[in-house]
């Protein structure tokens, strides 16, 4: 595959700020349809894009659950592994190939392992692996990202927290992705008029943008335990005031959702002293990406959590919350169960396919209820495994489900 990227793929051109924005706003969380085999076996295209670091290693078990759950439901996948990030750096020179972007649009799902690297910490912004999955955000338009935050009763000592205010912490982040600070102009490094260095950024956001992603979040609250906290910073911003009045003229269609607001400086405290007061959070780009890594320590390991991230009509695009981490990777030292369970929020979001979802998330567990940790999630009396390891268990546990109901 690599000779043949090598000579066919071309560097993508992006506008300078490689914004995309969409006007309408139909209903989140539309799954996509998919071909019915000869067999009567539903079939998908997933794009994997492996990515950077220890991403390779997840990938390629996540692939494998995929695969195992969804043959006991009935669905088949056909898989086509893409460049992304340095990966697609090295290969090609850009961190976001046309073909990649391509094969990603074309597909019913995408799983992306992880991005990024020293190696390429030092290359200028529109060569850096971040810009590649920045960029790939931008052209799926998947501006809702959905983050879970669950500790798990199988977990809760390997929390930072106290037991009694990790304990049964169940939380949903749901940030928006491709608009604010993120994605605004005018954005630079510039030369000011008393010669010295300014650099800045843009926080804007459009009313179409807060509606999308409250409605969303106000769907997802519903499905969950009825509670939405919008954070925002609207005691100084403009954009927040302009969120605040949104998300709260919103609230008049969702009756049976309760809503509250809470400035960002608060909710990061609020969300150590008492993590459990929280069900869903709505909030901008930026802030979601410091309070979604706030919550997953919570649950003891940023190796745990999935993510989802749905545009209103194309593939959503599914990944770990968790970096490359180039320290450990090609050690076999990686939780692969992040990637797993994106795999599972994939399955039921991307695709509505709940009941092979069900099969992995069960599986995790299963895994886990043998004893069975990674390095990340280790403590005394349980079973230190590696990332293939703890990829086998979770298969077996799938296996295991299958003698379990004939
Ligand atoms: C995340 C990451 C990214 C972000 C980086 C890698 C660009 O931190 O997904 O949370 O800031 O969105
Ligand atoms: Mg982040």
């Amino acid at each position: 595959m690599a000779a043949a990227l090598q000579t066919n793929i071309r560097p993508v051109k992006f506008p300078a700020t490689f914004r995309a924005l969409t006007k309408q706003s139909p209903a989140p969380f539309r799954v996509r349809c998919c071909a019915v085999n000869s067999a009567g076996k539903k079939r998908y295209n997933i794009t994997l894009l492996p990515g950077d670091g220890i991403g390779p290693e997840v990938i390629s078990i996540a692939k494998k659950v995929l695969q195992q759950a969804g043959s006991l439901e009935g669905v088949e996948f056909s898989f086509r592994e893409m460049p992304v990030g340095g990966a697609a750096l090295d290969l090609v020179g850009v961190p976001l190939p046309e073909e990649t972007i391509s094969a990603a649009k074309d597909s019913d799902a995408v799983l992306l392992g992880a991005i990024g690297g020293y190696k390429w910490d030092k290359n200028e912004k529109h060569l850096k692996p971040e810009t590649g999955l920045l960029q790939l955000r931008a052209a799926l338009k998947v501006f809702a990202n959905l983050r879970p935050a669950t500790v798990l009763p199988q977990l809760v000592d390997a929390s930072t927290l106290k037991r009694e205010v990790a304990e049964g912490v169940d939380l949903m982040v749901v940030r928006e992705l491709t608009g604010g600070i993120y994605f605004g102009v005018p954005r630079g490094i510039k030369t000011n008029e008393n010669g010295e260095e300014v650099g800045f950024n843009t926080e804007v956001y459009a009313a179409h943008e807060i509606d999308r992603i409250a409605r969303v979040a106000f769907e997802t609250a519903r499905k969950r335990r009825g509670k939405l906290c919008s954070v925002d910073k609207a005691n100084v911003l403009e954009a927040s005031i302009l969120w605040r009045r949104r998300v709260t003229a919103l609230a008049a269609e969702y009756a049976d959702v309760e809503l509250s607001h809470m400035y960002v400086d608060n909710a990061a405290m609020q969300l150590v002293r008492d993590p459990k007061q929280f069900d869903t959070i709505v909030t901008n780009n930026i802030f979601g990406d410091i309070l979604s890594d706030e919550a997953s320590m919570i649950t003891g390991s940023i190796g745990m959590l999935p993510s989802a991230s749905l545009s209103d009509s194309g593939p959503g695009l599914f990944e770990p919350i968790h970096g490359s981490a180039p320290d450990i990777a090609g050690q076999d030292k990686a939780n692969p169960l992040a990637t797993i369970l994106s795999a599972a929020m994939l399955l039921k979001y991307g695709l509505g396919e709940e009941k092979a979802a069900k099969r992995i998330e069960d599986a995790v567990l299963g895994a886990l209820n043998k004893g069975f940790r990674t390095g990340d999630i280790y403590s005394n009396g349980t079973k230190l495994v590696g990332c293939k390891e703890m990829g086998e268990e979770v298969l077996k546990s799938v296996d295991s489900q299958v003698h379990a109901s004939v």
